[in-house]
């Protein structure tokens, strides 16, 4: 049988439609995957440089962790080991030549002064973070309180 002239027309206007649909939707909104097809996989960025440098960066407030200034690659922290205070540590500092941590380190929750690392600062990267050479991918405002500019 052959299809009827409007059975043509139908469906070339109901594709029509769903294509314009599909290129509506999306609002110009584009997600972090870009154009990839859902179906296939997306390129993986290149890993950014972690950043190693020889001075500690300036803080942008009081009270603020400092972020750590060095590779920090294969530093074992588990049950065992802990690999950042073999250098930072009161015992360790003098001889690695790195900033000993503060008494706050020391600190249990209610106060009382410990013998060694409170458990609530054993796990340094919960507050302290390496930095990497990227770029923000959002850009922001944010200023440094007044007492910390120079
Ligand atoms: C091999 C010794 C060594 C190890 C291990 C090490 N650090 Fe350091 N760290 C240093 C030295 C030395 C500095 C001083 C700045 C510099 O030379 O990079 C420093 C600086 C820092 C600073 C900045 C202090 C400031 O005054 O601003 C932080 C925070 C820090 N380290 C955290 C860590 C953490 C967290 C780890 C474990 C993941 C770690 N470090 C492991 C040697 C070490
Ligand atoms: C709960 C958050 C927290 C954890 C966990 C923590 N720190 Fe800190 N750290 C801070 C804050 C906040 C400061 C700045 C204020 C102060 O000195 O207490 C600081 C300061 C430091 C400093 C600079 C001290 C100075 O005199 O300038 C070093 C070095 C440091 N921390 C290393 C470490 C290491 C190594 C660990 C893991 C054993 C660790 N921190 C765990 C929050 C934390």
């Amino acid at each position: 049988m052959k299809p009827s002239v409007l059975t043509l027309v139908a469906l070339v206007s109901l594709t029509l439609g769903a294509v314009q649909v599909s290129q509506a939707n999306t609002g110009g909104v584009k997600s972090l995957r870009g154009d990839t097809e859902l179906s296939s996989q997306d390129a993986a960025d290149a890993l950014k440089g972690p950043v190693d440098q020889d001075k500690p960066y300036a803080s942008d407030y009081v009270f603020q962790p400092p972020l750590i200034p060095h590779k920090i690659r294969h530093y074992e922290m588990s049950l065992n080991a802990n690999k950042c205070l073999a250098c930072h540590s009161w015992k360790n500092a003098r001889d690695s030549g790195a900033t000993k941590i503060s008494v706050t380190h020391y600190q249990a929750r209610d106060g009382e002064v410990l013998a060694d690392v409170s458990p609530r600062r054993y796990f340094c990267l919960q507050c302290h973070v390496p930095q990497v050479d990227a770029e923000p991918i959002v850009n922001n405002t944010f200023e440094r309180v007044e007492s910390l500019r120079q």
